[in-house]
């Protein structure tokens, strides 16, 4: 089914946040930030902005009736700046006029004098002041310690990830609107409404039941709406509560990249040990997560950098140990991957560089470590494993030794450019790592006139989620799609919504709908086998069709809808659906954590412009373990866009703050993202159909996070492509691989052998 927004974005007629009409009386916010990243507030001037014209009033922290508070995991995050600042972007006043251009321009106004203390933007530095979000968790496998001995070769090394700006189309914002009754209710660009009413709740000081969020679609959210979506929301509900008066905010982008958090960078020591025949017996690994200046979803992304540090492969012993650390950077956030990419860029490494004091391929360790069913990971839950299966898929679907060949061959004869070629296989768990988080709830009505109305907790960010409720829906009542509309998400249809996240937005709301839609079919066919005189069991709807034992009679859906209603059967269902057989024991750190593990495999190659360290993507095979996929061209999108993305991060993504915790990189000139020149010129996609029995959707396995950690395999390619150059060349394990660190590495370290290595194949290829 073609993904049921496809004509509203094409021609312009989606809603987004911004596009609800606007009340009459609306007014409009605008958030006053700290220009310094750690400090004490002496004064705070707001006369003057106040005498703006236009402006409504100026809220403080004084203004709260509730609580000053929106932290979600850990309560350590202010909504607005009491007495001192902890991130250079931290909203400290909230100005609302008449329009959105004098409550800008009244920003200008506000002075504030703060008193600035010590800035720390790098995790490794926190960790040692002691300064932790929460206490460090550790993961073990076996015992790390005695396997050394056991170990032909040992390894180790340090390796880094920088962070991500999300840059969703559509920045963040909310509408609040006031009710009767004291009531609320926030449109919001959120993707989680619960957490968006929450914390609206907890500033308001409201009862949830007072306070709907409603969700039309995002123009992207990528992991920054989970938790960051609720401050603007939060600010608005705080303003229109006190005011009586509808208030929006929408974020500039400038604001929007300078108030937000982003992906966590991370820092992490690693050590490998293998055998003589390359099986990789040990692995010990530390990250330091760089969580910025409050807790908001650090802990349980670094969590999931726990679950995911061995990635795809079985190794017996392992210790990983994760410090959440607290630094003066605005707060880190989720991401697509969630941590997990941050997590298996280090093994990645940690076998790359294995490999390169062995003077092996690379890919004679990952193949020879792929899991296979049965083994364990570190936190105790059994792989059923598609590992190998995606590997040996790919040698074969893209002939990929005469590609590594044909790789060789072009760099021997090529002087100024070089090819790089990198494997990367992966390993995803999908569901909540807080089993909590892993519920979900549908509201189905069939209409008297046989319309259907679905309700989830599911929000539409683009990767088509409500596409595929539509089709459990249409495919359960066997009827047109047609018939079928997902309504917006709100919380006063569904309560206590989950983040659509974790990539499991389609699995727990769909299980739901499923279960809706089954419930109110079943009261349809007794309604018909009444009619008819046979058996529920004998009764069967086929496209649009009642048919008895098979036979078409001359009732259709409508028929059966109006009869039943007549009858006065429930035509409508409420299902909750909560993930089966999942735990886990955060005292042992073992347990059962996800619902079934997504794998692929993908190969990159990269051609390397050795003068300028520019580079160019030739292609990206991968084939991706689908399960069996309800709809290939909506998950085939979310393999090319989470690729993209992923590559992205990997190469050119930049994200550059200064000492004083400063954002440089806050605008598109000067933070680059992939366009359509840098995007691999072929992307083969090979969806794999796997057998094995799992707890998704129609089997259709979530796709959402898993392909964005094909993108690592570009690091990868890139560094082969300059030690095809420079064999001597030492390329930190140092994301992004950028251009110009590309070009440091090219010339940078050993350039005499470089030099040397050029001049030889000068003589051959000349
Ligand atoms: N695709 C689009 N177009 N826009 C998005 O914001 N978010 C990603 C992924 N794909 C995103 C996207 C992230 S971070 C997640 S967790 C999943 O979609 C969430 O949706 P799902 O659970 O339905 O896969
Ligand atoms: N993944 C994504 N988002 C989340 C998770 C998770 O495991 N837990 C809480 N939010
Ligand atoms: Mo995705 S990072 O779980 O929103």
């Amino acid at each position: 089914m073609l993904n049921k927004d496809s004509s509203t974005h094409t021609r312009g007629e989606s809603v987004y946040l911004d596009d609800v009409p606007l009340l009459q009386g609306t007014l409009f916010g605008a958030a006053f930030a700290s220009s310094i990243a750690h400090g004490h507030i002496t004064s705070l001037c707001l006369d003057e902005a106040g005498q703006m014209p236009g402006v409504v009033k100026i809220f403080t922290w004084k203004d709260i009736p509730g609580d000053n508070q929106i932290g979600g995991i850990v309560p350590d995050e202010p909504l607005l700046a009491s007495h001192g600042v902890d991130f250079c972007g931290m909203p400290i006043a909230f100005v609302v006029a008449e329009t959105d251009s004098a409550a800008r321009a009244a920003l200008k106004k506000i002075r504030v004098e703060i008193d600035p203390l010590p800035v720390i933007t790098d995790p490794r530095e926190a960790q040692a002041r002691g300064a932790l979000i929460v206490p460090p968790r550790q993961f073990v496998l076996g015992d790390t310690t005695t396997a050394w001995n056991e170990c032909s070769h040992v390894f180790s090394g340090k390796a880094d990830t920088n962070g991500q700006e999300h840059l969703y189309i559509e920045t963040q914002g909310a509408y609040a609107i006031p009710q009767e009754n004291e009531g609320l209710k926030i449109y919001s660009s959120t993707q989680s409404p619960r957490a968006t009413q929450t914390a609206s709740c907890r500033v308001t000081g409201l009862p949830m039941h007072q306070i709907e969020v409603e969700v039309t679609r995002l123009g992207g959210g990528f992991g920054g709406k989970e938790d960051q979506a609720n401050a603007w929301a939060a600010l608005c509900a705080l303003a229109a509560f006190q005011l009586k008066k509808p208030i929006k905010y929408c974020l500039h982008r400038m604001e929007d990249m300078a108030m937000t958090g982003k992906r966590h960078p991370y820092s992490a020591d690693f050590k490998i040990g293998l055998d003589a025949q390359y099986n990789i017996l040990a692995y010990e690994v530390v990250f330091y997560q760089n969580a910025g200046a409050a807790a908001d979803l650090s802990p349980a992304v670094l969590e999931r950098t726990l679950f995911h540090c061995t990635n795809t492969y079985y190794i017996p012993n392992v210790k990983a140990t994760g410090y959440s650390c607290r630094t003066h950077l605005p707060p880190n956030t989720a991401f697509r991957g969630f941590g997990g990419p941050q997590g298996m860029f280090v093994i990645e490494s940690a076998i790359a560089w294995a490999a390169e004091q062995l003077g092996i391929d690379k890919t004679i360790i990952q193949k020879a470590n792929l899991n296979k069913t049965g083994d364990l990971f570190p936190y105790g839950q059994k792989a059923v494993s598609e590992a190998q299966v995606c590997w040996n898929k790919t040698e074969r679907l893209y002939d990929t030794a005469s590609w590594q060949a044909a790789v060789q061959t072009f760099n021997r004869s090529n002087l100024l450019y070089k090819k790089g070629l990198a494997w990367m296989p992966i390993c995803f768990g999908i569901s909540f790592t807080n089993t909590m988080m892993n519920q979900a709830r549908a509201l189905v009505h069939v209409y008297a006139d046989g319309s259907v109305s679905i309700s989830t907790g599911a929000v539409e960010m683009g990767q088509g989620v409500n596409t595929k409720m539509v089709q459990v829906a249409a495919q359960v009542f066997s009827i047109r799609p047609q018939r079928i509309r997902v309504q917006s998400t709100s919380t006063h249809r569904i309560a206590n919504t989950s983040p659509s996240a974790a990539s499991a937005t389609a699995d727990l709301n769909g299980k739901a709908t499923l279960m809706a839609c089954t419930a109110i079919l079943e009261r349809l066919r007794e309604v018909a086998a009444d009619q008819f005189g046979a058996t529920t069991g004998n009764i069967r709807l086929q496209d649009e069709v009642v048919c008895v034992n098979g036979e078409r009679t001359d009732w259709n859906w409508h028929k059966l809808v109006s009869a039943a209603f007549g009858k006065r059967v429930n035509l409508s269902e409420h299902a909750h659906y909560a993930t089966p057989e999942i735990f886990f024991d955060k005292t042992k750190e073992k347990g059962h954590p996800f619902a079934y593990h997504v794998y692929g495999t993908s190969v990159t190659v990269v051609t390397l412009d050795c003068l300028r360290g520019t580079y160019e993507f030739d292609a990206v095979k991968i084939v991706h373990d689908f399960g069996a996929s309800m709809n290939p061209a909506i998950d085939r999108g979310q393999i090319e866009g989470g690729l993209v993305q992923g590559m992205g991060w990997m190469t050119m993504e930049e994200i550059v703050y200064d000492a004083q915790g400063r954002l440089r990189s806050n605008t598109l000139s000067n933070y680059k993202v992939p366009d359509i020149y840098s995007v691999p010129r072929e992307i083969l996609i090979h969806p794999l159909q796997t057998d094995t029995d799992n707890a998704a959707i129609f089997r259709s396995k979530a796709v959402g996070e898993p392909p964005l950690m094909y993108g690592i395999g570009a690091f990868f390619a890139i560094r082969d492509a300059i030690r095809a150059f420079n064999p001597a060349a030492l390329v930190p394990f140092d994301a992004p691989l950028t251009p110009e660190k590309t070009l440091m590495a090219l010339y940078g370290k050993n350039k005499k052998e470089g030099a040397d290595k050029l001049k030889a194949s000068a003589q051959v290829s000349l």
